[in-house]
């Protein structure tokens, strides 16, 4: 029987976007139905292998998205959004292999099914993209999503303090005005995908949010502190309002949380 790391580390290092995709959605099955065998001997990458085609810049050098109104326009947004998406897919994987063994089986579970969920919001924007007639690879991509994943490698909190508690809350604050301007610029179908993603994102941050606090428990800190002192540490960027304080709420990141921070 194929070990979890294993599977795990084979989906990370599988480039081409729509393999990956099926290789997380067939580990995830696996899982669930009791197909891999629980053995954290192999280690994870330092950087999983993305599309060789795809070009990455820095943050700053990304041309600038546009409200996504012209067909121009609604690629380039959808491009960005496919990247999110195809590297949170590695960003959930890493989670589940890399901490696993110390964390526990119900921790893997939930990160599986995170990178699960996070390659069908990929394979919905995949197959959008190529009704606009564009694919995923065809425009740059920024480079800065593996950072934080990069900079939190030793810390099990640390990395549940950046990804889901600040980069995927983060989707929570900006995905409800995305998803309207896109239905008002009349693509419902697009609108629908956007409110998918939303939904399933409250519990990405639920999820993330439920281990840091019994991780901060077991270490005997008071999570709100400790929080803000691994992202003071961790993240590069601000934390900007205005926030989604329901969808937050929702997901267990009350204000204490982040009140003082922004
Ligand atoms: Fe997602
Ligand atoms: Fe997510």
């Amino acid at each position: 029987m194929i070990s979890i790391a294993e599977a795990i580390r084979a989906a990370l290092l599988t480039g081409e976007p729509r393999a990956k995709v099926m290789a997380t959605r067939a580990l995830a099955r696996a899982w669930r139905c009791g197909g891999l065998a629980w053995d954290f001997a192999v280690g994870m990458p330092e950087r999983p292998t993305w599309p060789a085609e795809l070009e990455l810049l820095p943050p700053n050098r990304m041309p600038r998205r546009g409200k996504g109104g012209s067909l121009r326009g609604a690629i380039a947004l959808w491009h960005s959004l496919a990247h999110i998406e195809f590297a949170a897919i590695d960003l959930a994987l890493d989670m589940a292999g890399r901490f696993g063994s110390r964390m526990g089986r119900a921790f893997v579970g939930d990160f599986l099914a995170v990178a699960a969920d996070e390659a069908m919001h990929f394979a919905l924007i995949e197959r959008k993209l190529r009704a606009l007639g564009s694919r995923y690879g065809a425009l740059p991509a920024h480079d800065g999503l593996w950072e934080a994943a990069f900079g939190t490698r030793h810390d099990v909190a640390a990395r549940l303090a950046v990804v889901p508690m600040v980069l995927e809350a983060r989707g929570l604050d900006v995905t409800p005005a995305m998803r309207d301007r896109v239905l008002a610029l009349g693509d419902r179908q697009g609108a629908r995908i956007l409110q998918r993603i939303l939904d399933d994102e409250i519990r990405h941050v639920a999820a993330g949010t439920q281990h840091f606090v019994t991780e901060c428990d077991c270490q005997g800190k008071v999570p709100e502190i400790h929080w803000k002192m691994l992202v003071k540490r961790h993240f590069r960027g601000a934390l900007k309002p205005p926030f989604n304080d329901s969808a937050r709420l929702a997901a267990g990141l009350s204000r204490d949380f982040y009140a003082g921070v922004a």
